[in-house]
């Protein structure tokens, strides 16, 4: 069988099985299993496939027509150009969560620039935190690790601290950071939100991306989230914003004056996160919309 001739069956295969975008889906498994970029399938459609290959590319079309998502099989996907590991133990980071590791860096590295400057023109104001740091972020359920990685890489001066209540989370979340060469700068943290951090620490930034989905909607989500992301990594609660009422009250108290949290909310959900930061102490800034449109992006800037 061909190149092109295995694509057009496992992609049929695939629409049969309900999976979005077969033709898509099946020419990145064929390219990862063929070490090619998608691209240049096209320049091999005449190709003929081995037996070992054409197995191999059965049973991988196979596990995609049971639903299991292609990032798992494929092992990785890509956050802000930068490479993540994924399985199981974390949820597997979505393209609208790039938006806000990007409002994340701006403001980090804006922040890290404007105490560089108060350390030059105002020496008397230095204190020991603009000496040791020029800005500092958390990320409250890191997962894979990914903003906290995105933030550490495109903040070169800053330090990032990320916690999970999942050990299985961190150990991918650590590969990761070695993966992306910011071991160095990231600190993890291993425990049920903020008890999972010594006390005293204090950041620039707090930012998260907290499971949001009401509990009774989990069995309705697609197969692909219900049954291969972590529970524990979509669970919000009976109206799935458990973490929105416990942020609002907290977070606070861990961020620096002038600091901001920046958070990632669900379809649907924004007036009523809108209502817990209208509590003293907190200016929101903004609700900023994801690609198609809708709100799901609340940043706050504490007094
Ligand atoms: C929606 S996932 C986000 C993962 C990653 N930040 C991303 O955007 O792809 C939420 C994460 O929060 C973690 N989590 C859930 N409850 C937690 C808690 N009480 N304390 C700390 N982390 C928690 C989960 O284990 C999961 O990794």
């Amino acid at each position: 069988m061909t190149v092109l001739e295995v694509i057009q069956k496992s992609a049929e295969f695939l629409a049969r099985k309900d999976v979005d975008s077969p033709r898509l889906q099946t020419e990145l498994l064929l390219a990862h299993l063929l070490k090619l970029p998608r691209m240049k399938l096209y320049l091999n459609f005449d190709r003929t496939l081995s037996d070992t290959e054409l197995d191999a590319v059965r049973e991988l079309v196979k596990r995609r027509g049971q639903r299991e998502p292609l990032q798992h099989i494929v092992g990785s996907t890509s956050f802000c150009g930068l490479e993540m590991a994924v399985n199981r133990n974390v949820l597997v980071p979505r393209p609208e969560t790039e938006l806000l590791a990007e409002a994340g860096w701006d403001f980090l590295n804006s922040r890290g620039s404007s105490r560089h400057e108060e350390a030059q023109t105002q020496p008397a104001k230095i204190d020991q935190s603009l000496l040791t740091s020029a800005a500092t972020a958390l990320d409250f359920g890191t997962g894979s690790g990914c903003i906290a990685i995105a933030l550490a890489v495109k903040c070169p001066g800053a330090r990032v601290v990320a916690l999970d209540a999942s050990a299985d989370a961190l150990a991918m979340a650590r590969q990761n950071a070695g993966r992306n060469g910011v071991s160095e700068r990231l600190e993890f943290f291993h425990g049920d939100g903020f008890a999972a951090l010594p006390s005293g620490f204090r950041f620039d930034l707090l930012i998260s991306n907290p499971p949001y989905i009401p509990s009774a909607e989990i069995a309705t989500l697609q197969t692909e989230v219900r049954d291969f992301d972590p529970h524990g990594a979509l669970d919000g609660g009976p109206d799935g914003l458990d973490f929105y009422r416990l942020l609002a009250g907290r977070a606070g108290e861990w961020l620096r004056p002038g600091g901001k949290i920046m958070l990632e909310f669900g379809d649907g959900q924004a007036a009523a996160i809108r209502k817990f930061f209208a509590a003293p102490g907190w200016s929101v800034e903004a609700v900023r919309a994801d690609y198609t449109q809708r709100d799901r992006i609340l940043i706050a800037r504490w007094h």
